[in-house]
C-alpha cells in the first residue's frame, strides 16, 4: 500500500524524503512523488514505476527546500501513471494520501459544480480542492483542514502543506497508520517507524480521528473538533533492525533463511526451555474458561490461522470459528462474551481483520492479537498482545512472519491444552521439547534441499498450472504452497484438500498438470497415498513432499520426492513450510519477476 513521508527540518529534506521511500519500497508501489516548498514556493517531481525514475528526474532537477512531503502510491483510483502520483497540488496547497476516500465521487460532483478543475483520477485530488475551497473562504490552514476532515468518510492517512506557511505540515489519520517521529530541531511524519528510523527512533503513533500538526519542534494534536488530544511518544525497536539484504539475492531468500533464528528468538518468548514447559501467557485471555475462539486473518496469516484451528481443536478440545477476515467482518456471526478472538497479523494493520477484530470487540469478547508489528493499530486494540518476534518482513511474500505465528499458535495451543486439562503434563514436555528442537532441525533441512529444489524448480517454471494437496494441518499449507507459488511466480496454482480431489479437481489432470503433494507420514498419510495413486493414474506428474518414513513406504513413480527428516506432529507444518517456500523462490527466480515485490501486490493493505 502507500508510503507516505514528511519532514519539518532545517536542512534540504529532497534525499531524504526519498531515502525514507525506500524503506518503505517494501509495501508495494507503483509511482513516486516529492514536494518541497522553496523560497515560498511548492514544487514537485513525480515518476511512474520504481524510485530509481523519481531519483533520475531528482538527479536532472534537483529540489531544495527544508520542509517536504513524499509518497509512494499502489493504484486504487487512476492508472499509474506520473499525472496521478502524488503530491496532488491545488492553489498552494499539496496533499499526499493513503487509502480510500469513499465519498470521493459525490464530493467531485459538488466541487466541480463549484467551479473546481480536476488533473488526475484519484480520490485524492478531492482533499487537496476542499482544502483550497476553504482557504478561499477564508479559513486559516487547521480551520480547514478540520472541515475537510469532517466532510470526507473512508479510510485515510493524509498528509498535507500549504505554500503560505512553510514551516508547519498538517496530517490526519483514520485507518491507515501513520506515525509522527521526534528529531533534535526536525519533526517527521511516516506510515511507520522503519521508514523514520535513520533519522530518529522517538515515535508517536497517531490513532483514528487524529489531526497533527508539526512543526520543526512540536507536534500538536487534535480531535477534528479542534480539541486537544495527548499522545505519548515511545522509544521504537526499528532502529535496531538492519533493513538490508546482507548477502541474499533477494529479502525473500534472505527471510527464508533467518527462520531458524528467528523462531528459536519467538519461543524462548513462549517457552520455558529449562523446563519444557509453555510460559505463562498474557492473561488478559483466559483459556482456561472461554468457551470457544473465533479466528481471523487474511492471505498467509489467515491460513497461519487454519493450522492454529487444527491445533486449538486438537490440543485444547476448543470449537474455533475462522473465516477470511473480508467475510468475518460481514457475516453477523452469533457469538458470545464467554469466547475469545484472535486476530493473526504480520502488519498490525490489515484493514478487514482490524473491522473483524472491532466486531469482536462490540460483541464482548476478549481480544488477542498475534502480531508482528507491535505498536500496530490490531495489537493496540487488543486485549492481550502475542507478539511472533520475527523482526521486519520486507518481502512481500510472507515467509518467516508465517512460520512465527505457526510457533506461537503451537505454544498458545498447547499451554492451553495444559490449563484446560486436555494436555497431561508429559504431553506438554513432549511437545515442547519437540518445539524446543525446531530452529536446528529447519536450519538443517534449509541446507539439504536448497540444490534439489532449485534444480526442480527450473523445470516447474514450465508449466502453466500447478496442483498443491494436502490432509490434516497439510492442507492449510498446500493451500500456502499455492498462494506463495501464484504471488511470486505468477503460475496458476491452487490447493486442496486431498481428499476433494475427486470431487472435482480430478478433472485437469493430465501430463501438463504438476500434483505437489505435502504427506508426512503421519495419520493421513496413507489416504494421501492413495489420492496420489488417483493422480499417477491419470498421468499426472507428482512432486511428492515427504519425510524419511514416508518416501520409505511410498513407491509411487514421481516426478521428484523432496524427502525431509521424521519429525513430531506439532512441528510438521514448520518443516514442511520450507520447501514450499523455496519451491516458489527459485521458481520466482527463474521466471526473472520481481520477487519481493510482485506486481499488483501491496505488504500492507490498509483498504478493503
Ligand atoms: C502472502 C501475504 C499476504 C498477507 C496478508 C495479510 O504472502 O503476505 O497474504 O499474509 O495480506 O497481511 P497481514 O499479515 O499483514 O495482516
Amino acid at each position: 500500500m502507500c508510503g507516505i513521508v514528511g519532514i519539518v527540518g532545517h536542512e534540504p529534506v529532497a534525499t531524504r524524503l526519498v531515502e525514507a521511500l525506500r524503506r518503505l519500497e517494501y509495501r508495494g508501489y507503483d509511482s513516486a512523488g516529492v514536494a518541497t516548498i522553496n523560497d515560498g514556493k511548492l514544487d514537485r517531481r513525480r515518476a511512474e514505476g520504481k524510485l530509481f525514475n523519481l531519483e533520475k528526474k531528482l538527479d536532472g532537477e534537483p529540489l531544495p527546500g527544508t520542509i517536504g512531503i513524499a509518497h509512494t502510491r499502489w493504484a486504487t483510483h487512476g492508472v499509474p501513471n506520473e499525472t496521478n502520483a502524488h503530491p496532488h497540488f491545488v492553489d498552494g496547497v499539496a496533499v499526499v494520501h493513503n487509502g480510500i476516500i469513499e465519498n470521493f465521487s459525490e464530493l467531485k460532483d459538488a466541487l466541480i459544480a463549484d467551479g473546481a478543475v480536476f488533473t488526475s483520477q484519484t480520490d485524492t485530488e478531492v482533499v487537496a480542492h476542499l482544502l483550497a475551497h476553504y482557504t478561499r473562504e477564508g479559513l486559516g490552514h487547521r480551520e480547514a483542514m478540520l472541515a475537510m476532515l469532517n466532510r470526507v468518510s473512508g479510510a485515510y492517512a493524509l498528509v498535507v502543506m500549504f505554500e503560505d506557511e512553510p514551516g508547519t505540515i498538517f496530517s490526519a489519520r483514520f485507518g491507515p497508520p501513520l506515525a509522527v517521529g521526534h528529531g533534535r530541531g526536525e519533526m517527521f511524519l511516516g506510515s511507520d517507524a522503519i521508514a523514520l528510523s535513520p533519522f530518529t527512533n522517538e515515535i508517536t503513533y497517531l490513532v483514528d480521528g487524529d489531526c497533527a500538526i508539526i512543526t520543526h519542534d512540536r507536534l500538536e494534536v487534535v480531535d477534528y473538533e479542534g480539541s486537544p488530544v495527548t499522545r505519548k511518544s515511545q522509544i521504537s525497536q526499528a532502529a535496531t533492525f538492519m533493513v538490508d539484504k546482507g548477502n541474499h539475492r533477494h529479502f525473500m531468500e534472505k527471510e527464508i533463511y533467518e527462520q531458524p533464528e528467528i523462531i528459536s528468538h519467538a519461543l524462548a518468548h513462549y517457552i520455558d526451555f529449562a523446563t519444557n514447559t509453555v510460559k505463562p501467557t498474557d492473561t488478559a485471555i483466559d483459556f482456561s474458561t472461554v468457551s470457544g475462539l473465533a479466528i481471523s486473518a487474511c492471505g498467509t496469516a489467515y491460513l497461519s490461522g487454519l493450522i492454529g484451528k487444527y491445533w486449538f481443536e486438537r490440543y485444547a478440545r476448543l470449537p474455533v470459528e475462522i473465516d477470511v477476515a473480508s467475510e468475518f467482518r460481514y457475516r453477523e456471526l452469533p457469538l458470545s462474551p464467554s469466547q475469545a478472538a484472535l486476530f493473526i497479523s504480520q502488519s498490525g494493520e490489515t484493514a478487514d481483520t482490524l473491522a473483524s477484530l472491532r466486531y469482536c470487540k462490540e460483541q464482548g469478547l476478549k481480544i488477542g492479537a498475534i502480531v508482528n508489528v507491535r505498536e500496530s493499530t490490531i495489537a493496540r486494540e487488543s486485549d492481550a498482545v502475542f507478539p511472533i518476534l520475527a523482526g521486519p518482513e520486507i518481502g512481500v511474500a510472507s515467509t518467516k512472519a508465517f512460520t512465527c505465528q505457526l510457533a506461537v499458535l503451537a505454544a498458545l495451543s498447547i499451554g492451553a491444552g495444559r490449563v484446560r486439562g486436555t494436555v497431561t503434563e508429559s504431553d506438554e514436555k513432549a511437545m515442547v521439547k519437540h518445539l524446543a528442537e525446531m530452529p536446528r532441525i529447519m536450519s538443517r533441512v534449509l541446507n539439504d534441499i536448497q540444490p534439489q529444489i532449485e534444480a526442480l524448480s527450473r523445470e516447474l517454471s514450465r508449466f502453466k498450472d500447478v496442483l498443491y494437496l494436502g490432509r490434516g494441518t497439510s492442507y492449510p499449507l498446500a493451500l500456502e504452497g499455492a498462494l506463495k507459488l501464484k504471488e511470486i511466480s505468477y503460475i496458476h496454482a491452487e490447493g486442496y484438500a486431498a481428499g476433494e480431489l475427486k470431487h472435482g479437481p480430478i478433472a485437469l489432470i493430465d501430463e501438463h498438470m504438476p500434483v505437489i503433494v505435502i504427506a508426512p507420514h503421519d495419520r493421513f498419510f496413507e489416504k494421501t497415498v492413495s489420492n496420489m495413486q488417483e493422480v499417477a493414474a491419470r498421468g499426472g506428474k507428482i512432486i511428492f513432499i515427504t519425510d524419511e518414513k514416508g518416501a520409505a513406504a511410498s513407491k509411487l513413480p514421481t516426478m521428484a520426492t523432496i524427502v525431509l527428516p521424521n519429525v513430531d506432529e506439532i512441528i510438521s507444518p514448520m518443516i514442511f513450510s520450507l520447501p514450499i517456500q523455496l519451491l516458489a523462490y527459485h521458481t520466482a527466480v527463474f521466471m526473472g519477476t520481481d520477487v519481493d515485490q510482485p506486481r499488483n501486490l501491496a505488504k500492507s493493505v490498509t483498504v478493503e
